[in-house]
């Protein structure tokens, strides 16, 4: 199990290009199931959600090789429908693998997911919609029975926008008979990828970034290569961390629009952004004044994926702000982290009260999920002294080489084997 070491209280200066979204690469990546044919998926950083997930697709049969960044899938031998408990629970997305398995397969055996405890993550609203499109559902002993020989396409309403539930069906909607509309459907950017995607394989899907999504079923998709959209968290985390520890920090790549909310509460922080072209930069030359409240919402609100790396600019602040999670149920976990380094917080059910301190000091603190342990990161970055990160396994699931994303910006972070 690695850790990081970090010295505090360098400025961060430097320009970092990010590299294809996690969250957009699973669901096409799941999504290459719904054809015999290659595909190739470019710009991919090297990320243990990925390699997971690719193992999980070998396992199903695919060959599948990654090389320089590129992606290549050959799902013509793939003749299995059951993703293994070991990696299911490693992987949350492996349960978006359901719609693409049943699109191709007809029946699919797939494990209660795992990934980051941030909450109980039921499965209710892809259950209920799968079953509204004509698949039988059988749950025994955490695993999931689907039987699709009766897909068709069917009107779907979720209950909440939930992003893998609008991907899944999308996914099981694009082989199967008829129309399927979805209603109440997630607006991330990362769905509008995945409906770009289906449609460069041939797929007819409609709608995405608005609530209602139109999929038309077709009898079979081609193979195409892919450059996914830039990763809007990676990006944004960088750009936070600019704004806590001081400096000007330029991400490349990243689309202005995916970042609006964060942009916007940045600013209100006292950090100037300036963005041109496909550059963003945030200048931060004082410390920042604390947001009086955020909430988390979902796309276009602030994304939950950037909670904790704003707490960590609140904790710094001047003044005291409020953070209201409204996605997660407890992704609060980073707080008694942050306390060990002198943050002060109190947190009551999904609100966390941030009242901003002149410095944090160094100490040994645990990642215990993705988000929360890059946040960990900045907040060593900035702290008075030594810290080190423990639970680096979590990090490495959505950053490709943190303590070098954070090294080229002028920070001293090592990761000590
Ligand atoms: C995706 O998770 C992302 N993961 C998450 O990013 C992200 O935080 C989340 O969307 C919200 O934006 C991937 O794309 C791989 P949801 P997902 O279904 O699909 C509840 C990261 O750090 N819900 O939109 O699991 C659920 O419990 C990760 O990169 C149900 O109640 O999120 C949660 O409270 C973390 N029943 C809320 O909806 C369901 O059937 C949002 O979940 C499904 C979800």
């Amino acid at each position: 199990m690695s850790r990081l070491l970090i010295k505090g209280g360098n400025e961060l200066n430097g320009e970092v290009t990010v590299k294809a979204a996690k969250n957009a690469v699973l669901p096409i990546l799941a999504a290459t199931l719904l054809t015999e044919d290659k595909c190739e998926i470019e710009n991919v950083p090297h990320i243990t959600d990925i390699s997971n997930m690719l193992k999980i697709l070998e396992t199903l049969g695919s060959k599948v090789r990654f090389e320089d960044n590129v992606i290549t899938v050959d799902n013509a031998n793939v003749n299995k429908h059951n993703v293994p408990n070991d990696l299911a629970k490693e992987l949350r997305s492996s349960f978006f693998l359901l719609g693409p398995i049943l699109g191709r397969m007809h029946r699919a055996v797939v494990a209660y997911p795992g990934g980051c405890d941030i909450g109980v993550r039921p499965l209710d609203i892809h259950i209920k919609g799968l079953r509204e499109m004509g698949i039988g559902v059988e749950e025994s002993h955490g695993m999931m029975y689907c039987d699709g020989s009766r897909l068709k396409g069917a009107n779907v309403l979720l209950d909440f926008p939930s992003v893998g539930a609008t991907e899944n069906l999308m996914m099981a909607a694009a082989l199967a008979k008829g129309k399927t509309r979805i209603a109440n459907a997630a607006k991330e950017p990362e769905i509008t990828d995945l409906q770009n995607f289906i449609n460069a394989m041939g797929g007819k899907v409609n709608g995405a970034g608005s609530s209602i999504i139109e999929v038309e079923g077709v009898q079979k998709l081609h193979g195409c290569t892919y450059r996914p959209i830039p990763d809007r968290i990676v990006a944004g985390t960088l750009l936070i961390a600019g704004g806590v520890c001081g400096g000007k920090v330029t991400v490349k790549g990243a689309v202005r629009e995916h970042l609006e909310p964060l942009l916007f509460n940045l600013n209100k922080c006292t950090c100037f952004i300036d963005s041109r072209g496909d550059k963003i930069s945030v200048i931060s030359q004082a410390r920042p004044r604390n947001l009086d409240k955020f909430e988390t919402q979902p796309y276009p609100g602030f994304p939950t994926d950037l909670q904790s790396q704003m707490m960590v600019m609140m904790a710094v602040s001047e003044g005291t702000g409020v953070i209201v999670e409204n996605i997660f149920e407890t992704r609060f976990r980073i707080v008694r982290e942050l306390i060990k380094m002198g943050a002060k917080i109190t947190v009551k059910d999904r609100t966390a009260v941030i009242r901003g301190v002149k410095a944090l000091e160094g100490a040994a603190v645990s990642a215990m999920d993705l988000r929360g342990g890059a946040a960990l990161v900045i907040a060593g970055a900035k702290a008075e002294g030594y810290t080190t990160v423990d639970g680096v396994e979590h990090i490495d699931r959505g950053y490709e080489s943190i303590e070098t994303l954070f090294t080229l910006l002028g920070a001293e972070v090592k990761r000590l084997r």
